[in-house]
């Protein structure tokens, strides 16, 4: 796989835009995809020249990796509105909650949404990331001199790794979290992030950083 992956992002509101811009910012060429309608002219103008805007079936045809950040209701029809996805890196940025007194996970049958995702869409290579903080870091990955950890779940160790290295490259630390059944642990720990940052006081500017010794 390409060292210089073609990226699309599929949702351009606030994980979507921001995380475009910072891809862009980081020498990847971008492709938003879009509905009909949607307005994305001061989007691109933040992209430094790297991005362009699309169709959904074109942005998707185009990349090489694809970033899908809409409501999570709407993953599964969104990624059918891609088209072929076979052999597509195809990355679950979408949390499904719901809100009750506080966020509640509300995850479909088979766990996960990105193990929805897996089982609807068999021939893409499915990972879930780029999930559990907040959209001002998609912007901008560090608080001081520490990046925020970006945890990954999927079965495809290739495709996770290219990941990784797009996180790296963009000022982000990749934590490989293990298969794709964890994706569901990952939900779990950005609905924990919700509720620290939305419900218990603490704010937005918060990030989990796996702490090693030695
Ligand atoms: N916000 C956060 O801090 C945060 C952090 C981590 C993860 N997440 C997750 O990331 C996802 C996106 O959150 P967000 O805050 O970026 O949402 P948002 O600002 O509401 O943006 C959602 C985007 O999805 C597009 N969209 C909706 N339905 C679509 C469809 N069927 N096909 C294609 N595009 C569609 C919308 O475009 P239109 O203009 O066409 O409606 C919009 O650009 C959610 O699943 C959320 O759980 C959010």
């Amino acid at each position: 796989m390409s060292q210089n992956p073609r990226i699309a992002i599929v949702g351009a509101g606030n994980v979507g835009g921001n995380l475009g811009i910072r891809l862009a910012g980081s020498g990847y060429s971008v492709r938003f995809g879009v509905r009909g309608g949607s307005e994305v002219k001061d989007l691109l103008a933040k992209c430094q020249g790297r991005a362009e805007a699309s169709s959904v079936p074109e942005a998707a045809a185009w990349a090489d990796v694809i970033f899908l950040a809409v409501p999570a209701g709407a993953a599964l029809e969104a990624a059918r509105a891609m088209g072929e996805l076979s052999g597509k890196v195809l990355v679950d940025c979408n949390n499904p909650l719901k809100w009750e007194d506080g966020p509640v996970h509300t995850p479909p049958p088979e766990g996960s949404i990105t193990a929805a995702l897996a089982k609807a869409f068999p021939k893409a290579r499915v990972l879930k990331g780029f999930s559990t903080f907040g959209a001002e870091f998609h912007l901008d990955p560090k608080i001081g001199d520490t990046s925020i950890d970006v945890h990954l779940a999927g079965d495809d160790a290739e495709a996770k790794a290219l990941v990784a290295s797009i996180a790296t490259r963009a000022g982000f630390t990749p934590i490989d979290v293990g298969p794709l059944r964890n994706a569901a642990l990952v939900e779990s720990l950005a609905i924990l992030w919700i509720h620290l940052a939305m419900r218990a006081g603490h704010g937005r500017q918060i990030g989990f950083k796996l702490l090693k010794r030695g």
